[in-house]
């Protein structure tokens, strides 16, 4: 039987809000977010048993068992499954490699069985509800509620520079849990006025964490960036450029000069 295929974009916070804690201290969130054209591959085959199997560029210390977010998704979908799980993004990045992994496990499994997932996707991570839509999103509560926005397509360069940051650490690491949420999304026009006016309220204790991140930021405003920013809690940040060959340009740039970086550019929508 030939495998289902789904692809595991990227996700990018292009805002992510810290708005207050829940008394079992998981933090209610206001984000902007959105896709990106690259990202990793699931091809899901029916099975006897469950089996995965992690290739790719970034498939070194990937998890091919029962820890991997993957397969905790076929267990919950209720049907053993062979994953092949093609990594070509860093993990633990900010960037939702295990969820969007997970989502795709998900959309790939129901293609292939023909029946809806009727499980609980947020509590195989907060970030798992928005990226089963894999659409931009406003995403508020801790990751449970997902509205679909309409952004402007973005071209962007990602870079991650090899620091995995540590969710829970950052989380903790915050001076306030309680801050203002996202102004209101404009409804045409100067969305990148009103970008360059939100936060990641992530960002100052990542940068504590792993200080590269500041670096990063840098590089990405000194190759042109109209704006940059960390996505999730880190490291991984988005540089946003004028148009596809801009970020192009910038992401060869970017990448010679730093060797040991994972950069590419994106399409963003
Ligand atoms: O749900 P997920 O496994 O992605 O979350 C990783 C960690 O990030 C949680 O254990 C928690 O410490 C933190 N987190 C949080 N509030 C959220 C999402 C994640 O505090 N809304």
């Amino acid at each position: 039987m030939a495998p289902t295929e789904a692809f595991a974009p990227a996700k990018i916070n292009l805002t992510l809000h810290v708005t207050g804690q829940r008394a079992d201290g998981y933090h209610l969130l206001d984000s902007l977010v959105v896709f990106a054209d690259v990202g990793d591959v699931v091809r899901v085959t029916p099975a006897s048993e469950m089996l995965l199997q992690v290739t790719g560029p970034r498939a070194s210390g990937v998890p091919d068992d029962a820890r991997n977010l993957c397969w905790k998704a076929a267990e919950a979908f209720g049907a053993p499954v062979a994953i092949e799980l093609e990594k070509h993004l860093p993990a633990a990045a900010g960037i939702g490699g295990g969820s969007s992994d997970a989502a795709a496990v998900l959309r790939a499994m129901e293609a292939a069985m023909g029946r809806r997932f009727e499980g609980h996707a947020l509590a195989l991570g907060a970030d798992v509800p928005v990226c089963r839509l894999a659409r931009a999103a406003r995403m508020s509560g801790i990751g449970e509620i997902v509205e679909p926005v309409t952004v402007p397509v973005l071209h962007a360069v990602l870079i991650n520079p090899g620091v995995e940051v540590p969710t829970p650490a950052v989380f903790r690491g915050l001076a306030s849990k309680t801050n203002a949420p996202m102004d209101v999304l404009p409804e045409k026009g100067a969305f990148l006025p009103w970008l360059a006016e939100q936060r990641n309220d992530l960002e100052p204790p990542a940068l504590v964490q792993a200080p590269v991140i500041g670096d990063v930021l840098s590089a990405l405003s000194d190759a042109g960036a109209a704006l940059s920013r960390m996505s999730g809690s880190g490291a991984t940040c988005f540089g946003l450029f004028e148009d596809a060959a801009a970020a192009e340009q910038a992401a060869r740039r970017l990448q010679q000069a730093q060797p040991g970086w994972w950069v590419t550019a994106a399409r963003l929508s």
